[in-house]
């Protein structure tokens, strides 16, 4: 069979991996070839094909990003979009395709097998860690690696000058960087999409810290978070997403802190350094056991599907199903975090 392999979406570390396990194990254990389609789902509507084999995969590993680059192209925007990748896919002489991506990505996927009998497998990907069918995605860890280095390194400064530090991390709709790295990194206030917040809440908990003498704060925010009365945002992208990466909830949040308590502010977004380079071993082994068990699916015919973490499993499930419901953080998670806001 020849398979067709994308990554559409942001990049995250492990894509990498991902694709080396899936050409490694398609060649050597199933007998079949690849070709790399670039830019996610452009590469398809536009035909552009990278050679994809042992050579290409040699060395990728701990190479972050994606070698097959990728983008937010979604084929359905426009109504000609769908049949064009299926006749391209016929053109390419491809069997299969194997898509590596989030929500958006996969959600194509799911809609071209369904609606135009295109063969795709699926590998969820995202650092927010916010799709529903897996319980964590590849990259997410190392995402909360890189935010909880942060976190150690901006305490020091902030206790040095005695000042509030508000840390913007990613996380669109789900909370689950900042909870997982306000946790690791001892924070004292998260604000995360899922539990709105007032600004007074947060004045509370800093000044309760310096009453005890602690005369430093580190607010981790995630970039999805709002206070309870901020009005609707309208900057969308191409599948309806709030462009958060500019908006600059950090800054705000400091302002704030020091209008209203008088303690200097400061305030630090890690943006795309959270997405970037080499992924941690969790996520090389994720990615490989992800890539493996992507190979093993299409060479089994077993399309309209996408991989899995379940416990300590990874298992294969339909794509709609997986992409079906967003995965925010439940409360339990959030309430370890809690007990150690203002102390
Ligand atoms: O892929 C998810 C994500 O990293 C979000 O956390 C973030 O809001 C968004 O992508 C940023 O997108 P872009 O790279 O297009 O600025």
């Amino acid at each position: 069979m020849k398979i067709g392999v994308l990554t559409g979406g942001g990049d995250c570390p492990g894509l990498n991996a991902v694709i080396r396990a899936v050409v490694r194990v398609g060649e050597s254990v199933h007998s079949n070839s690849h070709v790399g389609l670039r830019h996610g789902w452009r590469g398809l509507m536009t035909k552009e094909t990278i050679p994809l084999d042992l050579r290409a995969t040699a060395g990728i590993l701990p190479r972050g990003g994606t070698i097959l680059s990728t983008s937010r192209t979604n084929p359905f925007k426009d109504e000609t979009g769908g049949a064009l990748c299926a006749r391209n896919a016929k053109e390419l002489g491809l069997d299969a395709v194997i898509a590596i991506g989030g929500e958006d990505t996969l959600g194509v996927a799911a809609r071209l097998y369904e609606e135009h009998g295109l063969p795709c497998v699926g590998v969820p990907k995202t650092i927010d860690n916010d799709l529903d069918g897996t319980d964590y995605t590849f990259g997410f860890f190392t995402a909360v690696d890189i935010a909880t280095e942060a976190l150690d390194r901006l305490h020091t400064t902030a206790e040095s000058h005695d000042r509030v530090i508000a840390v913007e991390v990613m996380g669109r709709h789900a909370g689950w960087i900042a909870t997982y790295s306000g946790i690791a990194g001892g924070a004292d206030f998260i604000l995360i999409p899922e539990v709105p917040q007032t600004i007074e809440a947060v004045c509370t908990a800093v000044t309760a810290r310096h009453k005890q003498g602690r005369k430093f704060s580190i607010i981790v925010v995630s970039e999805g978070f709002q206070f309870q009365d901020d009005e609707e945002d309208t900057d969308l992208d191409e599948f309806g997403h709030r462009r958060l990466a500019r908006a600059g909830i950090a800054e705000r949040i400091a302002r704030l802190i020091e209008e209203r308590t008088g303690y200097e502010a400061r305030s630090v977004v890690l943006g795309h350094v959270q997405r970037g380079g080499t992924p941690n071993a969790f996520d090389r082994i994720l990615g490989t056991r992800f890539g493996s068990l992507a190979a093993k699916l299409v060479a089994d015919c077993k399309f309209g599907r996408m991989v899995a973490l379940r416990g300590d499993e990874v298992i294969d499930i339909p794509i709609a199903d997986g992409v079906a419901k967003l995965k925010t953080i439940p409360a339990e998670r959030y309430s370890v975090a809690r007990p150690f806001f203002g102390g």
